[in-house]
Formats: C-alpha cells, sequence, structure tokens
C-alpha cells in the first residue's frame, strides 16, 4: 500500500474511532437494574453491592468510598447485569469498531485490582492511564473523575479493597487493528482531556460548588448530556445542552426553561433523579440506568446540590418555536392515531398518570429539536426508572409492529405540538432511520407480514 496513503487511512481510523469512542453514550450501557444497594442497606440482587452485616465496625472512609462509588456509577459498566459479581467487569461496550470489555475492578491479586497501590488506582480513575502506563480507552469516563477530590479518591481506594476477589480474567481491547492501538489515544487527550482539578468558583454558595462538583465529576453527566464534536471531545459551547446517543436524546439540562429544566422546582427536579419520575416525566432508558443504579441512592442534600447548580445554569438560547397549526393534516392524522392507541394511558388531555405515564403537556424533554428519544419509546416501547420509591414503575408497550413510520412522525409532532407544547415536526423519514438503527421489524401489514 501506498505509505501516504496508508497514513491517511491511519488518520481516518483515529477520527472516527475518537468518535465512536471519545464517550460511552455511544454504547449500550447496562441495564444494571438493582444492582447496588443504598449505602447501608442490603441488596438482595444477585448483582447488588452487599453492605456487611457488621456496619456499625465498618471502617468510616469505606462507607463513604461506597457513596463514592455509588456517585460515580462505577457498577453501571463494571458490573455485568446478565451475569456478572459486582465489579468483576466483563461487560461488553459495543462500538462500531468492535467491542471494549470493562475491567475487573474486584480485590482480585491476578485478575483485578487487588495488587494494585493506591497511585495506580488513582492514576487509572483520574488520569485514564493503566498500570503499565498505556492509555485507557476514554469510554472509561476519567475526563470527568479528574475532578474527583483526593478525599473522595481516598475513600473510594479503601472501599474498593474490600469488593470480594473475583477472579475473572478480562481482555478489554477488543478492538481490531488499528482501532485497538492504545497509544492513539494520546492525541484523544491532547486534544480533549483537560487535566485540571475541580476548584470551586469564588462568590457562589457552597451548595452550588458542591452541585457543580457532583455534576462534573463523579456524576459524569455530560458524558451524555453534552453533545460530541466529530473527534468525541466535548462540543464547545454546548455544555450540558444535549447529546446524542445510540437511539436515544439526552435533554439539555440547564436552566433554559423551554427545553432545558429552568420551569421545574428544586423539589421536582431531586423528585426525578430520588424516584426516577416527577409531575411529568418519567426516566427512561439509559437515564432509567443511571436513576437505579446511582441517584436514586444519593443523599437529599446532594441532589438539592445537583439541582441547584444545574438550574443555575444559563443554557442555550433556544425558545420555543410557533407551535404546527391544530388545523393542519399532519396534526389531525396525528390526533386521530393518538386517540386511538394513547389516550389510554397518557389522557385526551396530554396530562398521563401521575408517576407511571409521562405527562406530555408540559414536559421538556418531549420539545427538544431532536426527537430521537420519541421515537426509540414509541417504536421499543419502555419501562420508567425501578426504584426504591417506585419500585412497579410503568411500562409503555411497543408500536413498531403496529404503527407505519408515517402514523408515528404524525403523531409525535401532534403531541409535540399541543397543550401549550411548541416543537419541530417529526418527519416519517427520521422514524425510518431509528427504526433501521435499532434493526426494528416494520408495521405488520394485514396479512401478518413485515412491510
Ligand atoms: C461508562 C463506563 C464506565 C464507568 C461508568 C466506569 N468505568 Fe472504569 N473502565 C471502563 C472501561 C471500558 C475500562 C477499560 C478501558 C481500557 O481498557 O482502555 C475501564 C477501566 C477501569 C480501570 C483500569 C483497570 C485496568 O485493569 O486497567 C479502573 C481502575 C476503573 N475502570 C475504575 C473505575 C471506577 C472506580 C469507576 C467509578 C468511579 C469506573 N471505573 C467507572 C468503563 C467504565
Ligand atoms: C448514560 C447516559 C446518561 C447519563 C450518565 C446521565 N443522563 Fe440524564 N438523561 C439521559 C437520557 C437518555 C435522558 C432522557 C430520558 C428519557 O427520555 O426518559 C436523560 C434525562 C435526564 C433528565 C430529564 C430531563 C427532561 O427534560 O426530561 C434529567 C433532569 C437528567 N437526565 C439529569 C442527569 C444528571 C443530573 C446526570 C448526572 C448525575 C445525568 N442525567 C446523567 C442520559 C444520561
Ligand atoms: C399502556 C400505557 C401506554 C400507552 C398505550 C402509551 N404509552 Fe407512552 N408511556 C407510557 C409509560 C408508562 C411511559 C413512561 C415509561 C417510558 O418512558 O418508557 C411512557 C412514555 C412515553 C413517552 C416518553 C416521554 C418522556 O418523558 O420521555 C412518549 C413520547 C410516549 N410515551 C408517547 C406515546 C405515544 C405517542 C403513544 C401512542 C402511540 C403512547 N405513548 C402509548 C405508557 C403508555
Amino acid at each position: 500500500m501506498n505509505p501516504r496513503f496508508r497514513m491517511a487511512l491511519t488518520a481516518t481510523a483515529v477520527l472516527s474511532l475518537g468518535s465512536a469512542i471519545g464517550f460511552y453514550g455511544a454504547f449500550g450501557v447496562a441495564d444494571a437494574a438493582d444492582s447496588i444497594a443504598q449505602p447501608g442497606q442490603q441488596s438482595d440482587s444477585s448483582t447488588g453491592i452487599k453492605a456487611p452485616v457488621t456496619q456499625a465496625q465498618e471502617d468510616p472512609a469505606v462507607t463513604r468510598g461506597r457513596y463514592v462509588a455509588i456517585a460515580g456509577d462505577c457498577a453501571a459498566c463494571h458490573t455485568d447485569p446478565h451475569h456478572g459479581k459486582p465489579f468483576a467487569g466483563g461487560y461488553a461496550l459495543e462500538t462500531p469498531f468492535g467491542k471494549l470489555l470493562a475491567s475487573n475492578i474486584t480485590s482480585d491479586k491476578k485478575t483485578g485490582i487487588g495488587a494494585w497501590t493506591e497511585e495506580e488506582f488513582t492514576q487509572a480513575v483520574r488520569e485514564g492511564k493503566g498500570r503499565q502506563g498505556e492509555n485507557l480507552y476514554p469510554a472509561m469516563p476519567y475526563n470527568a473523575y479528574v475532578k474527583v477530590s483526593d478525599q473522595d479518591m481516598h475513600d473510594l481506594w479503601a472501599y474498593m479493597q474490600t469488593v470480594p476477589a473475583v477472579e475473572n480474567q478480562v481482555v478489554s481491547n477488543q478492538l481490531p487493528f488499528p482501532f485497538n492501538i492504545r497509544l492513539m489515544m494520546m492525541g484523544w487527550n491532547l486534544l480533549f482531556f483537560d487535566n485540571t482539578p475541580f476548584k470551586p468558583v469564588a462568590g457562589v454558595s457552597a451548595q452550588i460548588n458542591r452541585g457543580a462538583y457532583l455534576v462534573d465529576g463523579l456524576g459524569h453527566c455530560a458524558a451524555c448530556h453534552t453533545s460530541k464534536n466529530f473527534l468525541g471531545g466535548d462540543k464547545g459551547g454546548a455544555y450540558l445542552q444535549g447529546g446524542e446517543l445510540a437511539g436515544w436524546h439526552a435533554p439539555e439540562i440547564t436552566g433554559n426553561p423551554y427545553v432545558g429544566i429552568g420551569g421545574w422546582s428544586d423539589k421536582q427536579l431531586v423528585q426525578y433523579l430520588k424516584t426516577g419520575s416527577n409531575h411529568v416525566a418519567v426516566a427512561s432508558g439509559p437515564m432509567a440506568e443511571a436513576v437505579t443504579n446511582s441517584t436514586q441512592h444519593m443523599r437529599d442534600e446532594d441532589l438539592y446540590a445537583i439541582a441547584a447548580y444545574l438550574k443555575n445554569l444559563p443554557g442555550s438560547d433556544i425558545r420555543s418555536p410557533q407551535p404546527l397549526k391544530a388545523t393542519s393534516p399532519l396534526m389531525q392524522q396525528g390526533a386521530n392515531v393518538y386517540s386511538a392507541n394513547c389516550s389510554a394511558c397518557h389522557n385526551s388531555n396530554g396530562k398521563g398518570i401521575n408517576q407511571l405515564a409521562s405527562s406530555l403537556a408540559g414536559n421538556p424533554g418531549l420539545q427538544a429539536d431532536n426527537a430521537q428519544s420519541l421515537i426509540t419509546t414509541v417504536l421499543e416501547g419502555g419501562r420508567g426508572a425501578v426504584t426504591v420509591d417506585n419500585p412497579t414503575s410503568g411500562a409503555m408497550p411497543s408500536f413498531a409492529w403496529k404503527l407505519s413510520d408515517q402514523q408515528i412522525a404524525a403523531t409525535l409532532s401532534y403531541i409535540r405540538n399541543s397543550w401549550g407544547n411548541a416543537a419541530p415536526e417529526v418527519t416519517a423519514e427520521q422514524v425510518a432511520n431509528v427504526r433501521k438503527e435499532r434493526k426494528l421489524p416494520g408495521q405488520l401489514s394485514a396479512d401478518g407480514t413485515s412491510r
């Protein structure tokens, strides 16, 4: 091969690799339902992090560290939800280029991190450096964890050493050549890794600073909620203003009152993070997992700090557009499909059923420019977050087999532009794309064949 051509090819590979693994939102993340127990609470699930029975004698650093692991949602990736023991790794993050497996981070000396020093552990979590000094892939969100304080890191290490050893050899890097070359991540780090510790902002309340610390560090909220550039780095000026994941859209979560959460009270926002739903929204998909594994177990004061911080972010300048005219053919088609298929649960006034079926009226997530999550929800159906406070959660049926792309586009355009909502229309082409991407069957025809 012509060497210049080969170099260009490698460069392209690096670029596309960056966009695929620069943020983990591109992967399907573990549906690790109930994989973690509340601090000081017993978990009855096989994947649960069991709090020791002898809580009273536990080293306080270990207790604090368990909480750090929960706030960091380490189990989301490091515990395989299907057959894994806590933190034993092996869960596959699928990329368009191949697989990356999350490592075994139990205290096993041979296959886990039992033989590591605290310094090596800290370097891996905060700087993305493996034990041999190799670069970790940013699917491991070290670019957020770099903000974690020395004290929290120290406590986290104290806790990780108490995680029962599980022998499970994991070879993380399953990527084919040339994506398997870890040195490539050096370039990514140079471009996108802001290696500076968290600094509280002067003149801002301690509560808001605590919120910023949790959101930017352990919570790694930007991994999903900030849009990425083509290299997989955070887009400038787009902080927490919404990000695209495979089949999902993580909406803007700033104080913007139209598409962000500016219209929610602190209490409503905390309720969402604690129970998985509030007066309008029900967390589903990747956010249901984050609530189930992580935020529901966080202390109320920390959730209020997150709320205070997010609501104070000015966010994007997106304002509501003019709603589509209710008399347009698209809106009328949507109204018909809605009343036949959706109103039983979401109500003809769009208000849904409290804590069970999302309210479609006044729901900011519904009015984002990007309708990806809504299309996925209607095609695939879904389930709200399962939490201690809301153990049953509601389920939404799948409509892929029942409705055509055009019918779904019309219904979504209708719910995005009724009851005071206003958002751009959804097209049949967008629905068709998601159907294809998610490998879903077409609408069933009358004779039972898939179109
Ligand atoms: C979004 C998924 C994700 C989350 C969340 C996550 N990790 Fe990871 N982690 C990974 C992946 C994937 C790797 C392997 C990366 C590689 O080999 O380049 C990894 C690697 C590691 C390693 C290096 C292990 C080794 O053998 O080299 C450590 C240590 C680690 N993670 C600890 C943590 C801790 C502690 C947390 C929580 C604070 C955490 N991780 C959260 C995905 C994740
Ligand atoms: C793994 C990706 C991921 C992570 C990490 C994540 N989110 Fe989300 N979040 C989403 C998705 C996807 C949705 C949309 C869920 C839906 O449509 O039901 C969402 C929805 C939300 C909403 C509801 C917004 C609305 O208008 O309905 C809030 C609030 C929120 N997230 C806050 C957070 C906070 C705070 C963090 C960090 C502690 C966080 N998220 C971390 C993916 C994520
Ligand atoms: C059997 C009850 C039921 C029916 C019928 C139903 N839904 Fe839902 N829907 C739910 C539940 C429960 C949720 C929350 C869980 C989830 O998001 O998966 C939900 C969530 C949604 C969401 C996501 C809202 C958000 O905050 O992200 C949209 C959009 C939606 N439904 C639209 C529709 C449309 C359009 C129809 C008709 C084609 C429909 N639903 C029919 C129960 C239902």
